[in-house]
């Protein structure tokens, strides 16, 4: 699918179908609307009279033109309140469109610059928001299905309007929206993809292979390299399990600087049974996703390297199973991490945060002046937050509201719990320095406590997307499966860093 942008009006468009926007309370149709309603002897008028149009977000009525314009089809698609509109609701509509489209069978669509009739957006911000949620609304996870898609594919998506300034700056949101929304479904690609073809070899190749894309220095650590490095918590988690572990570490370079300006870390567990204090059978599989803190990572860096911010960023991935085993990690084992600390390790699924803590560590020997964290880390943030809202933790404000914000602007929605001392008595332990779970209770806070223990004083975010990284039922551009949150989040973040 292409999405292209032209001067141009609606009305003489040779296209399968235009699609302009209505809003809800809409009494007559103005601008575009009305041209077009005129040429169709006021159909869209009427409808919009009798009801059966209300504007409401994402409905959609498509109308047959017989020969009245050069388009076979008008599709108008709500937008609900027009002073209550938002780049998100853009987006989506536009991924409900093109479901629409699809089924149809309606391969070539011009369409207004949603949301720049009301003057709610830009046109950079409606160029942007159409594309996100044209590319992400149309994902489908296909790769091991024999079968071929029998539904039609949708061509090309034209946005038009009659204004080149209007179109100069529609197309430079495209080209942005395109490339975080490619990015975001690159993360998809890898969480959907199944822990016997996700391995912590294959996801080190997968980031490799974004880095020579781009001619990004790379290194991958094996086994052998990360005991040199020290790193007992993470091995402790990858010695229970026949796929060798890798350690990750990829390096964006925007400015003259030899600071790392932010070290984006990504929990990168490609299965997580729970180990010796193995998970209960049901829904087992879903921890194929136990990478997406990772996945998310390699894709923002895939992002940033075609934006090219003026940040240095390093990303960092601990990759591994966890499995059970003879050899495997077992409850009351005490590791030493690679800043020296011990760790009893109470419950062996509380992997998560045994990988991050010799991430975290060496993020600081680099000398990291700030640290992102993005992990599926525990089952308390689900039956907090569900699958809407991602958990955000920190010991520095600012960074988070920069973190909160830039979720805001891209429709990742992230909500801040407390870091409070009284937590920390729970990770407490009589035979290490620390323990690796602080039980049921508050377990999304004393999780991120755990890996506070490593961050020192530098600012740092933590990122619980348990919930969010995966969805059981498509919601608007959040199709199915893997969500690629907080791909743009982190691409945003990073590029209001060099702002
Ligand atoms: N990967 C899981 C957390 C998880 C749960 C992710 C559900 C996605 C959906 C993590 O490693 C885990 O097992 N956490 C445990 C920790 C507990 C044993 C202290 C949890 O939260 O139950
Ligand atoms: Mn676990
Ligand atoms: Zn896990």
């Amino acid at each position: 699918m292409e999405i292209k942008v032209k001067v141009g009006s609606i009305k003489r468009i040779r296209a399968d179908a235009i699609i302009m926007c209505v809003y809800e309370n809409m009494k007559r149709p103005r601008g575009d609307l009305s041209i077009v309603n005129k040429a169709l002897g006021g159909a869209i008028s009427d409808l919009l009279h009798n009801g059966e149009i209300k504007g409401k977000l994402a409905e959609i009525t498509v109308i047959h033109t017989l020969g009245k314009i050069t388009a076979d089809r008008v599709i108008t698609v709500g937008l609900g309140k027009r002073n209550e509109l938002t780049a998100d609701k853009v987006r989506s509509a536009a991924a409900e469109i093109c479901r629409a489209l699809k089924n149809k069978g309606v391969k070539r669509a011009a369409i207004v610059a949603l949301g720049t009739c009301s003057g709610m957006l830009n046109p950079r911000e409606a160029g942007q928001a159409i594309a996100e949620g044209v590319i992400l609304g149309s994902y489908a996870f296909r790769k091991h299905l024999t079968a071929k898609d029998e539904g039609e594919h949708i061509e090309t998506i034209l946005i038009v309007d009659r204004s080149r300034a209007v179109v100069t700056s529609v197309q430079q949101g495209v080209t942005e929206g395109t490339i975080l929304a490619e990015a975001t479904n690159l993360a998809r690609d890898l969480v959907n993809e199944p822990g016997n073809y996700m391995t912590p070899t294959s996801l080190a190749a997968e980031a490799v292979k974004v880095a020579e894309k781009y001619k990004m220095p790379i290194q991958v650590y094996d086994r052998e390299e990360i005991q040199k490095m020290g790193m007992g918590a993470f091995l402790g988690v990858a010695q229970g399990s026949d796929q060798p572990p890798k350690f990750v570490v990829m390096k964006y370079k925007g400015n003259e600087n030899n600071d790392i300006d932010i070290a984006l870390i990504g929990k990168g567990l490609t299965f997580d049974s729970g180990g010796i204090s193995l998970k209960p059978a049901a829904d087992m599989g879903d921890m194929k996703g136990d990478m997406a803190g990772a996945a998310s990572v390699i894709a923002a860096m895939n992002a940033i390297a075609q934006l090219k911010p003026g940040v240095n960023v390093m990303a960092i991935i601990a990759a591994t199973e966890n499995m059970p085993g003879g050899r495997a990690l077992k409850p009351a084992d005490v590791l030493v991490a690679m800043n020296g600390k011990t760790i009893e390790v109470d419950n062996t699924d509380a992997e998560g945060r045994l990988t991050l803590a010799d991430a975290v560590s060496y993020a600081n020997k680099q000398g990291a002046k700030r640290i992102i964290d993005i992990a599926t880390l525990t089952g308390g943030v689900v039956t907090a937050l569900g699958d809407v809202t991602t958990g955000g933790f920190t010991n520095n404000q600012e960074l988070l509201d920069a973190v909160i914000k830039a979720g805001n602007e891209e429709g990742d929605k992230i909500w801040q719990l407390p870091l409070f001392d009284e937590y920390k008595e729970q990770n407490k332990s009589d035979v290490a320095d620390i323990k690796n779970s602080g039980g049921k209770a508050a377990s999304p806070i004393t999780a991120a406590l755990f890996i506070a223990e490593f961050i020192g004083n530098t600012p740092w975010v933590h990122l619980d997307i348990a919930g969010t990284s995966d969805i059981s039922k498509t919601r608007g551009y959040y199709t199915k499966g893997a969500t690629g949150v907080p791909t743009r989040t982190l691409v945003k973040l990073v590029t209001s860093l060099g702002k």
